[in-house]
């Protein structure tokens, strides 16, 4: 049996401000979606949240880009939004950017990442949600999970993953794309995604064709508007583990550094990534810092057990007080770069103004 998980996101509204999705809004969205199991539209599903982010973890049998699950998904977001708006809740309906659902959710504003595979006799599964920054602060933890041996020990040790895997990565600004295979390919590979703001990886494949797809991760407001910079699109990741791919301990050793990301206050900043609970999946301190949550499941004929909230966990005590140390230094320069981003890559900015104000003072 093939089955496909689907994880399609939107912000349609939080509390206060872009902190966090207003948790009646949850409890809607898994209504609407077991109709939609009960009607056996989906297999199964969990609604959570990335900081503002609402979240759809949906299983099934109709492939990627399967106009029902995708209609499914726009359904929910607008339905979700129209109360956001009703209640006054912050940005109601903001990532939804069309009126009328034309039979396929990208290019919508919502961010999708699918992956349609033969299931295992055991099928382990982990998803990540980010909040307040863009798909590229997924290249390093991809990396690191499926590229790095001193991340991910089974590419040395475990014949099964010693072949490496491939690299397929989009030009976000021409959305083209290019495989790339790891070991042979790796110094070409960091060449490109060392700068997650133009190159993304979007698919990791199994060179073991019997696996097939190894991960994905969301990349559409960027495939939305090729050619021009289309700021931050809060990212979502799949990805299969275990027997062939990184156990789930190497899947989430890759988030152990805090790694510096492109977003925070006003998209327009960097700053460390924060691994957290759901508990804590919600974005305070100067709008931030940066988060990730990460779920992992068994997945058995399409449904969702077992589910343990992976980053609910001491062993990432200390990954949280390194952000909190780093965000502390790095929000210290205020106003200046680093810690604001370069101009050609700020969500805001009063340059524009501030230029024509002077236009006629600046001298030799
Ligand atoms: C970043 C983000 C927030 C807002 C900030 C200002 O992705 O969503 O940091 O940019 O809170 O929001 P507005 O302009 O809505 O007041
Ligand atoms: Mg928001
Ligand atoms: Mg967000």
């Amino acid at each position: 049996m093939k089955t496909t998980v689907s994880l399609i996101k939107a912000d349609i509204g939080s509390s206060p401000g872009h902190v966090r999705v207003y948790e009646p809004l949850m409890e809607k969205a898994e209504e609407l979606l077991d109709k939609a199991k009960d009607e056996n539209v989906i297999i199964d599903f969990v609604v959570f949240n990335a900081g503002d982010d609402t979240e759809l973890l949906m299983t099934h049998e109709k492939g990627t880009n399967s106009e029902e699950i995708h209609k499914l998904s726009w359904d929910t977001f607008m339905e979700l939004a129209q109360e956001a708006k009703k209640i006054g809740l912050y940005g109601a309906g903001q990532d939804l950017l069309k009126d009328v659902f034309t039979g396929n959710i990208k290019g919508m504003g919502p961010g999708i990442a699918e992956l349609e595979f033969e299931e295992r006799p055991a099928e382990p599964i982990v998803v990540f949600a980010m909040d307040k920054t863009e798909p590229g602060a997924f290249n390093y933890p991809i990396f690191q999970m499926f590229a790095n041996p001193f991340n991910t020990a089974g590419l040395v040790i475990d014949p099964k993953l010693h072949p490496g895997f491939e690299f397929s990565v989009m030009d976000i600004y021409k959305a083209k794309f290019l495989e790339l295979s790891c070991p042979e390919d790796m110094y070409d590979l960091l060449a490109l995604i060392g700068a997650p703001g133009q190159y993304v990886v979007k698919y990791i494949n199994s060179k073991n064709s019997q696996l097939g797809k190894a991960a994905a991760i969301s990349t559409d407001k960027l495939a939305l508007v090729a050619g021009k910079y289309v700021g931050k699109d809060d990212p979502v990741a799949v990805i299969r583990g275990q027997s062939g791919f990184p156990a789930i301990g190497e899947i989430v050793e890759a988030f152990t550094l805090g790694h510096m990301v492109s977003g925070w206050m006003r998209g327009s900043h960097r700053g460390p990534i924060m691994p957290v609970s759901l508990e804590y999946s919600q974005c305070v301190r100067f709008d931030g810092p940066p988060r990730v949550v990460g779920l992992g499941f068994q997945l058995k004929n399409g449904e969702l057990k077992g589910g343990v909230d992976l980053f609910d966990d001491p062993s990432f005590d200390r990954t949280r007080e390194r952000v909190n140390e780093i965000a502390d230094y790095i929000r210290s320069h205020g106003p200046f770069e680093p810690s604001r981003l370069p101009l050609s890559e700020m969500e805001y900015t009063t340059l524009p103004d501030v230029l024509k104000k002077f236009e006629d003072q600046f001298h030799d």
